[in-house]
C-alpha cells in the first residue's frame, strides 16, 4: 500500500515534481489511456526499477483517434485504475490531466508532431494520423513531467519504435525503456480493447497468438520468402473469423520490410475480431 496521489492540474504536478527534484530523485513516466491491466502494471513495476519516482498518466488522447474510431466508447475506469495502482504500490503519482492541461491552445489549431514515413505503414495504413497524435501527446506529457525515463510496452511495437525516433530526432532528454508483452494465461496479449470481445470471441481470440507463434516458427531459419508462408496463416485466421489488417515480417530495429528472417526480426499482426482490433507481435 502506498503513497499514491492523484493529481489533475499542471500546477499541482509541477509542484510535486519540483519537490522530488529538490531531493535529487529521478522520475519515470508511464503514459497510458487508463483502463489499467496487468500489462500497464508491469510497466509501472519496470519504471520503479529504473527511477526513484513513478508517474502514471491516464489521458484518453483525442488526437490519436480517427473520426470513425472508438474514443467515445473507450473504457474509462479511473477509480478502478487508482485502486490497482495503490494495491500494486509501484506508482507515486497518478496524473489525470484535463484536455486543456494537455492541449492549452485547444484541438482545432494546435501544434502537432509530424512523424516520418513509418507512421503511415502497418497500423498507420488503416489509422491515418494516429502516430502523429501519439507523438504529439507523448511529447507534451514529457514536457510537462520532464522524466528521466519513459516506459512503454512492446505490445505497441510500432509506437515504441516511432517514439524512439521522436526522442532522438527532437533531442528529447529522456531514456526510452520498453517492457515485454504481458499475456493472459491463454496467450492473448492484454489490451483495454479486449473487453469489446463477446464471450464467444474471447474464446477464439488466443488463436491470433497461436497462429503468430506457428508462423514465426516457420519463418525462423526458412530460406524462402515469408510471403510463401503467409497465405496459410491468413487462411487460418480467416477461418477463425479474424479480419486481418496486416501480417508482416519486419526488421526488429526499424521495421523495414524483410523477405526472410535473417538477423533480428519481428512478425507483427493486426486483426479485427468483432468490434475489437487486436495487435500482437513476436520477435524472431
Ligand atoms: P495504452 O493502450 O493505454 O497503453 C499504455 C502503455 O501500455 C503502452 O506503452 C502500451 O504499449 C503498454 N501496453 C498495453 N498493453 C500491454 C501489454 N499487454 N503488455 C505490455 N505493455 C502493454 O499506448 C497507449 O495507451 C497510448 O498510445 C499512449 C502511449 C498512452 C499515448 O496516448
Amino acid at each position: 500500500m502506498t503513497r499514491l496521489q492523484r493529481v489533475r492540474t499542471t500546477d499541482s504536478i509541477r509542484a510535486q515534481l519540483a519537490s522530488w527534484r529538490a531531493e535529487k530523485q529521478s522520475v519515470a513516466l508511464v503514459p497510458t489511456m487508463g483502463n489499467l491491466h496487468a500489462g500497464h502494471l508491469a510497466l509501472a513495476e519496470l519504471a520503479a526499477a529504473k527511477a526513484d519516482r513513478v508517474v502514471v498518466s491516464v489521458f484518453v488522447n483525442p488526437t490519436q483517434f480517427g473520426a470513425q474510431e472508438d474514443i467515445g466508447s473507450y473504457p474509462r475506469t479511473l477509480d478502478a485504475d487508482e485502486g490497482l495502482l495503490r494495491q500494486q504500490g509501484c506508482a507515486d503519482l497518478l496524473y489525470v490531466p484535463a484536455e486543456k492541461d494537455v492541449y492549452p491552445r485547444g484541438l482545432t489549431d494546435l501544434v502537432m508532431v509530424s512523424m516520418p514515413a513509418l507512421a503511415t505503414d502497418l497500423c498507420g495504413r488503416s489509422r491515418p494520423g494516429h502516430f502523429n497524435g501519439v507523438a504529439s501527446v507523448v511529447l507534451r506529457l514529457l514536457n510537462i513531467v520532464q522524466p528521466e525515463v519513459l516506459v512503454v510496452g512492446q505490445k505497441d511495437y510500432q509506437q515504441m519504435v516511432l517514439l524512439g525516433w521522436m526522442i532522438e530526432d527532437l533531442h528529447v532528454p529522456v531514456e526510452l525503456v520498453a517492457g515485454p508483452i504481458v499475456r493472459d494465461t491463454d496467450g492473448l496479449a492484454l489490451s483495454s480493447r479486449n473487453q469489446y470481445l463477446t464471450s464467444e470471441e474471447r474464446l477464439i481470440a488466443p488463436q491470433l497468438h497461436a497462429t503468430l507463434l506457428e508462423f514465426a516458427a516457420q519463418l525462423n531459419g526458412a530460406t524462402d520468402a515469408f510471403e510463401n508462408y503467409r497465405p496459410a496463416a491468413l487462411e487460418r485466421l480467416a477461418g477463425y473469423g479474424f479480419k486481418v489488417d496486416y501480417l508482416e515480417l519486419r526488421a526488429a530495429g526499424d521495421l523495414a520490410p524483410l523477405t526472410v528472417a535473417d538477423g533480428p526480426s519481428i512478425v507483427l499482426v493486426a486483426a479485427w475480431l468483432g468490434r475489437a482490433r487486436l495487435l500482437d507481435n513476436i520477435l524472431i
